[in-house]
């Protein structure tokens, strides 16, 4: 693939169709608070982050359709729309799942108040193009993230099957509509640095500051200390070499500033094709 053709051609350059699913996981299996491993860190760490998918999607769908009037590409306008239902539909099914923690003993209304808060003043504050931009870049950590869910099978077995469903079926959508956003912004704003400045904020600080703070949080309704076993399963979780969710794709995510760079630059819809037969008995279309 020619990165640099990539970066001059502001039209759509997905290379998976959009699909539009409708899914359904019982969560029956979902049955202890602590449910990977009995760890206390990583199941409130996945919790934190299910927490905060439906408002980050909520936002991700608002930013993106400030922009459609503007986009000249059929194609990207009906990949916008396609977008916009599988981000709805995550929303959704998270919300069920968020349901289900609660009962397990999270307490995540604070957490969720605090998003909404948030994403709420920078509505008014921030500009559509600052927006956008935060979009595209949560857009390649989430999807850089599913492409690990789908290739970490060593660390995604620990997960309650039908919640590790769910989380592979969000990761194959992740794929499939990963440079919406981004041609979107391509094609509208176009505007690099601010691009890469937001990206790096985002990156560095914004990220990984809330995940931090909102998994404290909710360990914290326990009054929880770990022990030294638990530590090491959430270090390995995120920094094995091999297979860590932060440690292993790193260059991946570190590679959205370099000259050129398009999502579809790392080319992961064979590990799509894998996934979709495994996961189509959950699929009604
Ligand atoms: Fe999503
Ligand atoms: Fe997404």
């Amino acid at each position: 693939m020619n990165r640099n053709n990539i970066a001059e051609n502001p039209i759509s350059q997905s290379k998976l169709p959009i699909e539009r699913r409708r899914v359904e996981f019982t969560l029956d299996d979902v049955t202890e608070k602590y449910y990977y491993r009995g760890n206390p860190q990583v199941s409130a760490f996945f919790a934190s982050l299910s927490v905060g998918f439906p408002p980050g999607e909520a936002e991700f769908i608002k930013s993106v359709k400030l922009f459609e009037d503007q986009i000249t590409d059929p194609k990207l306008r009906e990949e916008v729309k396609n977008f916009a239902h599988q981000e709805a539909h995550h929303s959704f099914q998270h919300k069920l799942l968020n349901q289900k923690l609660n009962e397990l003993g999270y307490q995540t209304g604070g957490i969720d108040n605090v998003f909404k808060e948030k994403l709420a003043r920078r509505e008014k504050q921030w500009s559509p193009q600052r927006r956008l931009a935060r979009t595209v870049s949560a857009e390649h950590i989430t999807a850089t993230w599913a492409h690990w869910a789908l290739g970490s099978e060593e660390k995604m077995q620990h997960f309650p099957t039908s919640m590790r469903h769910l989380l592979q079926w969000h990761a194959i959508e992740e794929i499939e509509h990963k440079s919406v956003a981004f041609d979107v912004y391509q094609q509208c704003v176009g505007d690099r640095r601010l691009l890469n400045w937001v990206y790096r904020h985002f990156l560095y600080f914004e990220f990984p500051l809330s995940l931090t703070l909102t998994t404290r949080a909710l360990l914290k309704q326990d009054n929880y200390k770990p022990t030294a076993e638990d530590r090491r399963v959430f270090k390995d979780f995120l920094f094995a070499k091999k297979d860590g969710m932060v440690s292993s794709l790193w260059p991946h995510y570190r590679a959205f500033t370099k000259q050129g760079f398009h999502p579809w630059a790392l080319d992961d819809s064979g590990l799509v094709d894998d996934w979709k037969g495994t996961l189509s008995p959950y699929f009604a279309h």
